[in-house]
């Protein structure tokens, strides 16, 4: 218990997690958009993977298809970039780059403390800095309908994404993660 709250401690004070995510007030909260994501396609995995139901094209668009919608949706909104990221990705535009898989890897280290929660982050690119916040994304029972074993999955996706490596996951198994990047003003 001390070891996970000193960790937990350590981890906010290197990353400074405190200040950025929770609310900056010289900027957009980004941690507050990545929990959204993440507990909008939690919830809605919940209530439309039901027992028995068939799993098709339909269900996907209610659950991560809903999810992509309402991610370009704050995009153009608020002027954030919402990404996800996975190694084993499905869509190829999700693909982690060779940084992001890094990020992966911190948090797929830490699976055992559970003390990592986020991860933020700053990068310059074209004169511009930005601030990266990153969680990661964990499967639940709910996820397995189409993330589960191989030979399983739905049709229409093993008939779409011919390069899926999204499968074979595990109920805790880390699945990748959500980054939301803003310019810092
Ligand atoms: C009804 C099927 C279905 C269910 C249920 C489902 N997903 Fe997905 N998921 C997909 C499909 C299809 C994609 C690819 C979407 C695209 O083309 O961008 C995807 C993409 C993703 C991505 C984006 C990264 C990538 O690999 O392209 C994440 C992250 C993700 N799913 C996590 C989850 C989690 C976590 C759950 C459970 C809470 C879940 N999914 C439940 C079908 C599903």
């Amino acid at each position: 218990m001390l070891r996970k709250l000193l960790a937990a401690a350590l981890i906010a004070a290197l990353t400074g997690t405190g200040a950025l995510a929770g609310g900056d007030t010289n900027g957009p909260d980004l941690g507050a958009y990545a929990e959204e994501i993440i507990s909008m396609r939690s919830s809605l995995a919940k209530s439309f993977i039901l027992p028995g139901a068939e799993v098709n094209e339909e269900t996907f668009k209610k659950v991560c298809g809903a999810v992509g919608q309402r991610v370009k949706e704050i995009s153009e909104k608020e002027g954030v970039k919402i990404r996800h990221a996975a190694t084993k990705f499905r869509n190829p535009a999700n693909a982690a780059t060779p940084e992001e898989a890094g990020l992966i890897e911190a948090f797929e280290k830490d699976k055992g403390l559970k003390g990592l929660k986020e991860l933020m982050g700053s990068f310059e690119k074209e004169g511009i800095k930005y601030a990266r916040y990153t969680r990661p994304i964990y499967v639940e029972s709910a996820c397995l309908a189409c993330h589960g074993a191989k030979d399983s999955r739905p049709r229409f996706i093993t008939e779409k994404y011919a390069q899926d490596r999204a499968f074979d996951f595990k109920t805790g198994d880390l699945r990748g993660i959500i980054s939301v990047v803003a310019p810092v003003k």
